[in-house]
């Protein structure tokens, strides 16, 4: 699988789940846009053989680089980014972002629930080649799924969806008809998407470097053991990097941002 084999897969996989993606794609492709992706994301669990490692073990083997570590103490998160040296020469190439949860910071319930579901993988599952897009390897009702939700809602989403993607986001540096995350906003909220207002619609500043929005994510039909329910799949986000003093752009991320951005797939939004 080389690496534009594997971003398909990954494209195709998100897109399946994200019937909002396609469209905004659309949208951006009907003013003569060519999309760039500044990154894609994925979620996990820290468990062995599942955790950040496993899952970036497929980017490695096609030069992806570790770069940098974050951590968020409220989700009990810890993540790293990946950037592929490639991406000067290759603009399509995307950075990496992995997530994890510490699941032995949730309460002991939530901790056994998944430890429960990772039981359920078969032996040599976090090896796959196609670990970032392998789905979801285990059995859930949606009794569990809402319990997993009461205490963490990455916990659920992970849950529910397994391994995929659980965003791409768009260069917004690389739109040429629309300046500045403002202009991108009002496009997407035209067309009636709803937006990510957690922290306000625009997420970081030119200070932080880094300025990010995002929709918030589409209601799917998911399978669960006892019947179908629906519940937030994934969201599209946008990015726009500012230059650092040294005049090149920043690539990395700003935890405070991506600390609201994980809101965007909160089924308890309404509550
Ligand atoms: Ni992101």
């Amino acid at each position: 699988m080389t690496v534009t084999d594997l971003l398909d897969a990954l494209w195709r996989d998100y897109t399946a789940l994200t019937p909002q993606a396609a469209r905004i794609h659309a949208l951006f492709a009907a003013r003569g846009e060519t999309i760039v992706n500044d990154h894609v994301a994925l979620r996990t669990y820290a468990r062995p053989g599942i955790g950040i490692d496993a899952l970036a073990r497929p980017f490695l083997a096609r030069g992806w680089e570790p770069r940098e570590d974050y951590r968020f103490p409220d989700k009990h998160l810890r993540a790293r980014y990946y950037l592929h040296p490639g991406q000067h020469a290759d603009p399509t190439l995307p950075k990496v972002f992995i997530s994890e949860l510490i699941v032995e910071e949730l309460t002991a319930p939530a901790a056994a629930t998944i430890d429960g579901l990772v039981a359920q993988l078969p032996a040599g599952f976090g090896e796959r080649d196609d670990l970032p897009y392998a789905g979801r390897p285990w059995t859930v009702d949606h009794a569990t799924y809402r319990r997993l939700l009461d205490e963490s809602e990455y916990a659920a989403w992970v849950a529910a969806f397994g391994f995929r993607v659980n965003h791409f986001t768009v260069d917004a540096g690389r739109l040429r008809t629309l300046d500045g995350l403002r202009a991108v906003n009002e496009l997407v909220a035209g067309a009636g998407f709803e937006l990510n207002r957690e922290g306000g619609l625009i997420k970081g500043s030119p200070a932080d470097r880094l300025e990010q929005s995002s929709t918030r994510a589409d209601d799917i039909d998911v399978t669960f053991a006892d019947g179908t329910f629906r519940v937030p799949s994934c969201y599209y986000e946008f990015a726009l990097r500012h230059a650092l003093p040294t005049g090149e752009l920043f690539q990395g991320f700003v935890p405070a941002s991506a600390d609201k951005l994980f809101h965007s797939t909160d089924a308890r939004r309404d509550q």
